[in-house]
């Protein structure tokens, strides 16, 4: 297994390009199941989530070519079935299911499984898929949806932590090509389910309202191909922001959307640093004393749970005690016991970490846990004495691309150790 080695105290300064969001990606990828006729999807970050997806529409049958970023999508003819060594790796291949349900009103897809930021249940998506009329039957590990017909329904997808961004996705897919209208309320707002709305658009779908808790799909009788173009990844940005406050001179972000980034930015300004922007840059730079922070993870366009751990590394480092709050996955912390083995002093109390800052963490052998966990260990180990070593970085290449070489671009001192 690789791993990274992070030479603690450089100093960073310089542009990043941020790649196409992943989160983007994934559920517009498998909407090209939708028609038969060729997709091409532009901006598609190299990943080994990607990969998985790519492997999954392969296996339904879907011709697959991928040139740098652009993939080229014909899922002609496509099978309905998806097993368990296929869909395992990735808990986002359930958004799989709402396309196949919509095209071919069938699906049998393992069930992916836990991960380590909780159990992540999907029974919103179920629910909202038996609400436009299909059966259900979660057997042997096995998902199975059928309907002889798809009709339009009011739904509600809110949750107990919240809306569900790939259920909305899910919901969205199979609507599409229901009869007549479906509402979905308490939907997720976030930017990459606008992205996908778009993408159905450009496929002859009629959605209107993505981007709100209210989503209008009129069901049309078939799609087409279409092009599109990923947005750039907010949560990839913003993790490069904070490696600007946390070891940086200046750092600006470029090829990025500044307007997805709000609550980070906001909460950036709030703990002292100066940050500008333009159309598509941002730009970070210290400003004098730093101050703790009250932060709560909330959904769109609240700060995002994928930040957490980025801005944990971040306060652990910084004068004062900062309170972070997780009400979207309450279990997802995972970063805080590697964190201490650097030094950070964090209490974990429920869902609520206190963090006193301290002077300096020091590096350390430490254990990526999952995606954004990881992240959050290779910023703690940008500013740290010493050398930091991170084991199980696949996780972190699940969702960053290239973020070593990225990094060592600005100025920071990382290696990669290739498995033997
Ligand atoms: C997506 C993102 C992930 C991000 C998360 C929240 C992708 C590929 N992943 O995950 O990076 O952290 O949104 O912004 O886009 N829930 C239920 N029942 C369900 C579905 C969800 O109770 O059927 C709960 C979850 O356990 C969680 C909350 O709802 O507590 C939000 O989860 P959800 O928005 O569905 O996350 P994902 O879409 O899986």
């Amino acid at each position: 297994m690789d791993k990274i080695l992070v030479h603690g105290g450089k100093s960073l300064e310089g542009d990043v390009r941020i790649g196409g969001s992943k989160n983007s990606a994934l559920p517009i990828l498998a909407a090209t199941l939708l028609t038969k006729e060729k997709c091409v999807i532009d901006r598609v970050p190299d990943l080994s989530d990607i990969h998985y997806m790519l492997t999954i529409l392969s296996s339904l049958g879907a011709e697959v070519e991928r040139a740098s970023g652009v993939v080229q999508i014909r899922a002609e003819k496509i099978i309905t079935e998806a097993p368990y060594e296929i869909v395992r790796k990735m808990r986002a291949s359930v958004c799989i299911l709402g396309p196949l349900l919509g095209r071919e009103k069938s699906a049998k897809v393992s069930l992916p499984g836990g991960c380590v930021i909780g159990d992540r249940p999907i029974d919103l998506h179920l629910k909202g898929f038996e609400a436009l009329g299909a059966k259900v039957t979660v057997k042997g590990g096995d998902i199975f949806l059928h309907a002889d017909k798809l009709k339009g329904a009011r739904i509600n997808l809110r949750g107990r932590h919240g809306p569900t961004v790939l259920g909305t996705g899910n919901i969205m897919m199979a609507a599409v090509l229901a009869e007549g209208t479906t509402v979905i309320e308490g939907a997720a707002e976030e930017p990459e389910v606008v992205d996908l709305a778009r993408f159905l658009t450009a496929m002859g779908g009629r959605i209107s309202g993505a981007g709100t808790q209210h989503i209008e799909i009129e069901g049309v009788a078939e799609l087409h191909g279409a092009n599109h173009t990923v947005i750039p990844d907010r949560i990839e940005a913003g993790t490069f922001l904070v490696a600007g406050a946390i070891a940086g001179t200046r750092v600006t972000i470029t090829r990025t959307e500044p307007e997805h980034l709000g609550a980070v930015i906001h909460a950036l300004k709030e703990a002292g640093f100066n940050l500008s922007h333009t159309s598509d840059t941002v730009t970070i730079s210290p400003n004098g004393a730093r101050k703790p922070l009250h932060l709560e993870t909330i959904p769109y366009p609240g700060f995002p749970t994928d930040m957490q751990a980025q801005f944990c590394a971040m306060l652990a480092t910084m004068n004062g005690t900062s309170v972070v709050t997780e009400t979207v996955f309450p279990q997802r912390f995972m970063h805080v016991a590697e964190l201490k083995r650097m030094g950070a002093n964090i209490e974990l109390i429920d869902h609520h970490a206190t963090i006193h800052g301290v002077e300096r963490l020091s590096g350390a052998p430490v254990m990526a846990s999952d995606l954004r966990a990881s992240a959050a260990l290779v910023l703690a180990a940008l500013p740290a004495d010493g050398v930091t070593e991170i084991n199980r970085v696949y996780h972190i290449d699940r969702g960053y691309e290239a973020i070593d070489e990225k990094l060592n671009g600005l100025g920071a001192h990382i290696e990669r150790v290739k498995a033997k």
